[in-house]
């Protein structure tokens, strides 16, 4: 049995309704906060339990059985709580149901060296999967090329996107990545500790998200810079409280190069090209993504 946790947010949603179509449901199980949530994996034939990385014993009834864990990270960070803990409770949980191998969603630029926070969590939890005693293999993700989408905020309506001077990044869709955790998953062993970078073929800054909107759209997105100050005041304003050093940290690592590699692996996964942030952002504007 494989067990996904994080079963009713997108990536895990998407990389349980990906393994339906190599393994049979049978022997699927989503791990979720809230089981109603998930009526549509329940009905596809997967087995769906709560379970909350708050909750030891919840993890252990939502993991029973399983051979392998596909553990989606946490985002506590975001919001104070404790990504580490939650991990840790997470993989203790997989351990005692005596899973072989934990499949663990990372990230391509994670580091203890990093300015961006959550990195320093994925770098920190492949550690602990270094530790666990478990087979483990660690999915360097992608940047979701939905949060490059997200970066550019209200400029698709006004024209104007402002942010610190940035770096190029290698947006990846979320449907790209989902169907590659599949695809590892249901080949077990694949890969041992980290993937190389699961990404898109191309790494792209802001100028180039604000000139791809611009053709999509018939109208020009300007992108302007302003410093990190000017950014830390207008989050302050907007009372972004910690999230404020997760969005700077963003762009100083973005700047740094962090988030920039490009590497095939993904694309040799699929057997196909992996989705271009083009393709990503057309539908979210309501326009064809077939421009050059
Ligand atoms: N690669 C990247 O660029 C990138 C960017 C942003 C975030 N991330 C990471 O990727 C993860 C998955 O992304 P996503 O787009 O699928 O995010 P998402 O839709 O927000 O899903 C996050 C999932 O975590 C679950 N969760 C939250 N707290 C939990 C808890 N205490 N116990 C068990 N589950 C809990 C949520 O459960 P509910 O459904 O019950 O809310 C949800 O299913 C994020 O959590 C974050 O760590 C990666």
């Amino acid at each position: 049995m494989i067990v996904v946790t994080g079963a009713t947010g997108q990536l895990g949603h998407a990389i349980v309704e990906q393994l339906a179509r190599l393994v049979p449901p049978s022997q699927l199980g989503a791990s979720c906060r809230d089981p109603n949530q998930a009526s549509a994996l329940a009905s596809l034939g997967v087995r769906v339990r709560r379970g909350d990385f708050e909750d030891g014993a919840s993890l252990r009834h939502a993991f029973a059985g399983a051979q392998q864990v596909l553990l989606v990270s946490s985002n506590a960070r975001a919001t104070g709580g404790d990504t580490l803990a939650q991990h840790r409770t997470a993989i203790d949980a997989a351990r005692a149901v005596g899973a072989k191998r934990i499949v663990y969603t990372s990230h391509t630029a994670a580091s203890a060296g990093s300015a961006f926070p959550p990195m320093l969590d994925h770098a920190a939890t492949e550690l602990m999967l270094r530790d666990s005693g478990l087979a483990w293999t660690s999915l360097r993700n992608g940047f979701y090329a939905s949060s490059g989408i997200a970066l550019l905020g209200d400029a698709l309506q006004t024209g104007l996107v402002e942010a610190p001077r940035d770096g190029k990044v290698s947006w990846t869709a979320h449907a790209d990545l989902a169907e590659a955790a599949a695809i590892v998953l249901a080949s077990e062993g694949r890969f041992e500790g980290p993937t190389p970078p699961l990404t898109a073929s191309q790494a792209l800054d802001l100028s180039d998200l604000a000139r791809i909107a611009s053709e999509l759209l018939g109208k020009t997105v300007r992108r302007e810079t302003i410093t990190d100050e000017e950014l830390e005041a207008r989050l302050a304003a907007r009372g972004a409280g910690r999230a404020a050093a997760i969005v700077l940290g963003l762009y100083r690592a973005s700047r740094n190069g962090e988030f920039a590699a490009v590497d095939p692996t993904l694309s040799d996964l699929l057997r196909r090209a992996p989705t271009t942030l083009r393709q990503v952002l057309g539908p979210v504007l309501g326009t064809s993504s077939r421009a050059p």
